[in-house]
């Protein structure tokens, strides 16, 4: 344990793991990701292939859309992730993860994974960033209700997530 967390303050570049299903990415995500840029040299923003709900954009999907919003971004990294999340920290030796945290209601859920990832692999930590006010009663989940029913999702979304959302609405079969 002591090893891991001395290899973690060893690094000349600070790098931490913005975990999530990212089934769209939205502008809350990216405030997210930015402000950890204060504080960490490199972000890998890992979309988690199995999520724990059904996701509406294949895992493929989900990752493209988050290269194409971060392309030419040096300091971030999109990747992926299989399986349990600390055995991705471990393989990428990386022990500092980024996490939103929104409302009250993300509490319970949010301290449960930090516990159980740290009964899995202690030494790693987790950092909670709160977004912009704006961005506080945000989610993926809205953002794919508001584009089902045909509203606005440009507020809400890069624009190649909201284009991809109507394009998924758009045929039926689709979803
Ligand atoms: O964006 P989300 O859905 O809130 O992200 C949750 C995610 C994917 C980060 C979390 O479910 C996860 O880490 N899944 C991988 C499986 C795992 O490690 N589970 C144990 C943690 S409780």
């Amino acid at each position: 344990m002591v090893q891991q967390e001395y290899r973690y303050i060893k690094r000349k570049e600070r790098l931490a793991v913005y975990p999530g299903s990212f089934d769209p990415v939205t502008n809350g995500h990216i405030d997210i990701i930015e402000r950890s840029l204060k504080f960490i040299d490199k972000l890998i923003v890992s979309v988690a292939r199995h999520p724990a709900k059904k996701p509406l954009f294949a895992f493929k999907e989900r990752v493209e859309m988050l290269q194409s919003v971060f392309s030419g971004r040096q300091e971030i990294v999109v990747d992926f992730f299989d399986g349990l999340l600390v055995d991705y920290l471990k393989k990428k030796g990386v022990y500092l993860v980024i996490r939103g945290l929104r409302a009250v209601s993300d509490f319970d859920y949010e301290f449960q994974m930090v516990l159980t990832n740290r009964k899995l692999l202690p030494g790693i930590e987790t950092v909670f960033l709160t977004p912009k006010e704006e961005y506080l009663y945000l989610s993926s989940s809205a953002v794919k209700e508001i584009a089902k029913l045909n509203g606005p999702v440009e507020k809400f979304v890069p624009e190649i997530v909201a284009k991809k959302l109507k394009e998924k609405f758009s045929d039926p079969q689709d979803y």
